[in-house]
């Protein structure tokens, strides 16, 4: 392997800057292949700083026209500068001097979309983390905060909306049609929070008032004609505003908020003071085009970018190592708001689902890390599923542990303590220690920590003294780099419940502090007495999904389906219900593997017939409760020797024996879901179709037919139920004249909706089996299709190599070797979604022995390629290493 010289930043190396810039002057000239940059910078030496120390400014791949200092061009020895780095030695003497700079940018060829670039045909720009010094030189490091003036000059045809963050100021015309405009943002902010936008866009506005009676002009942003798919947006931001007032009791702090959605953007979305920029996947909603999943994503992004007003930007990351900081909790946040305007239960399941999808086979993994890391070479491959839902978890522990009132307490002392600074998670952490007077020293250790932490558990009663046990041992496996592990604190909700399905309450307690329903783990192993229990209890733990670990608990069949039925916490029971199927689903893959037809125990099937019928659940719940669980929560509950194939096989299994158990019962529950009156794109609604589309696919697996779906998809009178029909058509009919037709029709609907046709694109992209390969290297050349476009990309490529076991890894390997040649060709273009596309194959070693060597042939061809971008190296070598 080449030996790599790229850096590594390390969190001991931090310094604070030797110079600050308090006030930042921007003005651009707008053009598509030339746009001149000016700034000027209000330049002040830190107290304490030498006084010969050089400024160094951050660039990348800039080219510069003009450096001036108080106005006058340094002589040619003082100042140093490739596209990468600008140093001037022998600054001015005074301890505030000003410097210009002028650099010249091309938004149209920037294919990599960080720093200034075009998305159909409007500039935009995205900075965070290190993108704003390709657009000048710059401290381009979170710690230094900069008060922005902004003048915007472009066409006024090609660009009548000119956009900055804070307030606008002024603007008006200029010569050659073309004009101006000026914003100031009071707010000292980074300069990864800087953004810019100009062209020619529709426009939604509003207004919010806010609760000390300050009016705020909204408005989403949308290419022309779609002002009316940015209604839902512009409502989840105005209840957004509410709640973080009514919980957080936070407010605006702008006179304008600004949102624009653009299609073509790295992530889902950037915090930008008071302009968020939007992947238009995220902004863009109506019943024809976007299903319930969307519409939740949406709510949920859009607050998530507005609670970063006051996690992030008024109080943001000292550095890089610290993005938790602002991201865990921020993501803390959302979920608290879609759990408020949604029901809790559903959502909390639904984040845990993802938390286990993402983050613990990042955590099991190669790419492992912690949630505060300590080191990198790239900071953008640390977006990352531990830094964003673990770190979001971490802060729910912290309110577990220190209790509603401490935890508000907590963040209320963070908020005053540290407005307009640049902090650390140990600066987080002690707001919540100050304020609760707790010791969070063994807690930090979820901030310092890799791994997820395993507790093995089992019990024992003694009737005739009353007296209950329960034997809790932690381990935290070992993680690249970190080989010994020191013990957490663990908060572990549980409850107690009799043979009758009625909690149970006991007496007394020992072994370990059990407070308000949560046993406190701090040791190795503790043993948890309790008395006054007559009757054998069953124990509900991880209620809630208190603590983000795996749970080793061996117990009887009849236990789990008592839990399964009446633990009164939702999570618990769906707990309950999808361990029992995911066990029935690792015992038939075992039976297939064995040659063996698989078989099911008859009590985990008979489940599926209460629950569907049970009116006493929210139709969400149940939909969730009867999904089957997929391939992939399969393969990481077996772990390791994964065969693909198996798993596929024994999960259609389990759905048509449960499909055909359940027949009658299930058709009368759907017919009794509908019709279900005019599309409302609330939790409510969104609740009956997803329980409906559930049973809809249990039942055409179990009747062999594709009518049931292919009259859904025809009569469906939103893009939630066309959409699971066609899933269903697609994957459990591939080959069926329906099937054909569907894609076909819904190709001649949306064909000019690229967004809409991403759904096209995925359904195909994970049709099971080893044909999908062909039919996704076909698509890539379908006219819809680009590879500069990162949507369409995760669309077909990423769903093809993250949701598509049986396609993407064909036992011949042959996926893998047009996976690498995607990879390497998007490099290219995109590093930071190269890279990202690449995680796909970081759970190589949990495959079974000929995939296993593919799979790591195809790493190696990734890795060979002497010019990969950084992004993409780090990736390639820490999933080898
Ligand atoms: N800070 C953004 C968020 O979580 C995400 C983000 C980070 C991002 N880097 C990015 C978005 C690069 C687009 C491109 O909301
Ligand atoms: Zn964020």
């Amino acid at each position: 392997m080449a030996a790599d010289t790229a850096s590594v930043y390390r969190i001991e190396d931090y310094r604070p800057s030797d110079y600050l810039i308090p006030r930042t002057h921007l003005t651009f000239s707008l053009a598509p292949d030339a746009t001149r940059v000016v700034a000027e910078l209000e330049v002040e030496r830190r107290e304490g700083a030498p006084l010969d120390a050089p400024l160094v400014l951050d660039g990348d791949g800039l080219q510069m026209l003009r450096f001036e200092v108080n106005g006058k061009a340094p002589p040619a020895s003082r100042l140093s500068a490739n596209g990468d780095r600008l140093v001037l030695t022998q600054a001015p003497p005074s301890r505030r001097f000003r410097v210009t700079i002028e650099t010249v940018v091309a938004p149209a060829s920037n294919t990599t979309l960080m720093g200034l670039y075009r998305s159909g045909g409007v500039y935009c720009t995205q900075c965070e983390a290190e993108g704003f010094r390709r657009i000048t030189y710059y401290l381009d490091r979170p710690d230094v905060l900069s008060v922005y003036t902004v003048r915007i000059e472009a066409g006024l045809a090609e660009a009548p909306v000119l956009l900055s963050n804070g307030n606008p100021v002024e603007q008006g015309a200029l010569d050659e049609g073309r004009h101006f405009a000026v914003w100031h943002d009071p707010h000292p902010k980074p300069a990864y929070l800087f953004a810019l936008v100009a062209g020619d866009l529709g426009r939604l506005d509003d207004s919010f008032v806010t609760a000390s009676g300050r009016k705020v002009d909204l408005a989403v942003f949308v290419e022309h004609g779609k002002e009316a798919r940015a209604t839902y947006a512009m409502d989840a931001l105005k209840r957004s505003m509410r709640w973080d007032e009514d919980v957080f009791g936070l407010e605006y702090d702008l006179d304008v908020f600004n949102i624009v959605a653009v299609p073509d953007f790295n992530m889902g979305a950037m915090e930008n003071k008071g302009l968020n920029i939007f992947n238009d996947k995220y902004i863009l909603a109506d019943e024809d085009t976007a299903t319930d999943a969307d519409y939740a994503n949406i709510e949920a992004i859009v607050a998530h970018e507005y609670f970063h007003n006051w996690t992030g930007n008024r109080i943001t990351c000292r550095d890089w190592f610290q993005l938790c900081l602002k991201e865990g909790l921020t993501v803390y946040r959302d979920h608290e708001f879609s759990a408020d305007q949604r029901s809790r239960a559903v959502e909390r399941i639904g984040d845990v689902r993802t938390l286990r999808a993402l983050q613990f086979p990042e955590d099991q993994g190669p790419l492992a890390h912690p949630v505060r890391p300590r080191r990198y070479r790239e900071i953008n491959n640390f977006y990352t599923a531990t830094v964003y839902e673990k770190g979001a978890e971490v802060v729910r522990m912290i309110a577990t542990v220190l209790g509603e009132d401490d935890f508000r307490a907590g963040m209320k002392l963070y908020f005053e303590r540290h407005d307009g600074q640049a902090v650390t998670i140990e600066d987080f952490l002690k707001a919540f220690e100050d304020a609760s007077g707790r010791d969070l020293a063994q807690f930090a250790l979820w901030y310092h920590q890799a791994g997820t932490p395993n507790l093995t558990i089992s019990d024992s009663h003694d009737a005739e003294a009353g007296e209950y046990l329960l034997d809790i041992e932690q381990a935290v496996p070992p993680t690249p780099s970190e080989s010994r592990k020191r013990l957490m604190h663990i908060p572990l909700a549980f409850g107690l419940v009799g043979e009758d399905g009625v909690p149970l309450s006991f007496e007394a307690v020992e072994g370990a502090l059990v407070q308000d329903g949560v046993i406190h783990l701090r040791k190795r192993r503790h043993t948890v007495r309790f008395s006054g229990l007559k009757k054998r209890p069953v124990a509900s733990v991880n209620r809630g999904f208190s603590a983000p670990v795996t749970v080793a608990f061996q117990r009887s069949r009849a236990d789990r389906l008592l839990l399964a039925r009446s633990d009164e916490d939702a999570f618990a029971r769906w707990e309950a219900i999808n361990g029992l199927m995911l066990d029935e689903s690792i015992l038939a893959s075992r039976m297939v593997r064995g040659g063996k037809r698989p078989e099911f125990d008859d009590a985990v099937i008979a489940l599926h017939g209460e629950i569907a019928g049970d009116a006493s659940l929210e139709p969400a719940f149940r939909a969730l409760a009867l999904a089957s669980p997929g391939e992939t929560d399969i393969a990481r509950e077996i772990g390791d020797n994964i065969d693909p194939d198996a798993i596929l096989a024994a999960r259609l299994a389990l759905t048509e024996v449960i499909g055909s158990r359940h027949a009658s019962v299930f058709e009368a529950v759907r017919g009794a879901l509908r019709p279900h009156g005019p599309f409302r794109p609330d939790a409510e609604g969104a609740g009956r179709r997803a329980l409906g589309n559930t049973l809809m696919e249990y039942l055409s697996v179990a009747s062999g037919d594709p009518a049931l779906a292919a009259r859904q998809f025809a009569q469906a009178d939103n893009m939630t139920d066309r959409h699971a029909a066609l899933v269903v058509l697609v994957h459990r009919f591939p080959g069926s004249a329906a099937a054909a037709e569907a894609l076909a029709d819904f190709e001649r609907r949306h064909g000019g909706d690229l967004l809409v046709m991403d759904k096209w694109f995925h359904v195909q992209a994970t049709i099971p089996g080893p044909e999908a390969l062909d039919r996704v290297r076909a698509l890539t050349r379908h006219p819809a299709f680009s590879m500069s476009n990162p949507n369409r990309v995760r669309a077909l490529i990423g769903a093809f190599a993250n949701a598509n076991q049986t396609g993407f890894h064909r036992p011949d390997g042959a996926a893998y070797g047009f996976f690498v040649e995607t990879i390497l060709a998007l490099d290219r273009k995109n590093p930071q979604v190269s890279a990202r596309m690449a995680t796909a194959l970081r759970s190589w070693r949990s495959l079974e022995p000929t995939r296993q060597a593919a799979a790591r042939a195809a790493l190696l061809t990734l890795s060979e390629p002497a010019d990969l971008s950084t992004d993409l190296r780090d990736i390639v070598e820490r999933t080898l290493a």
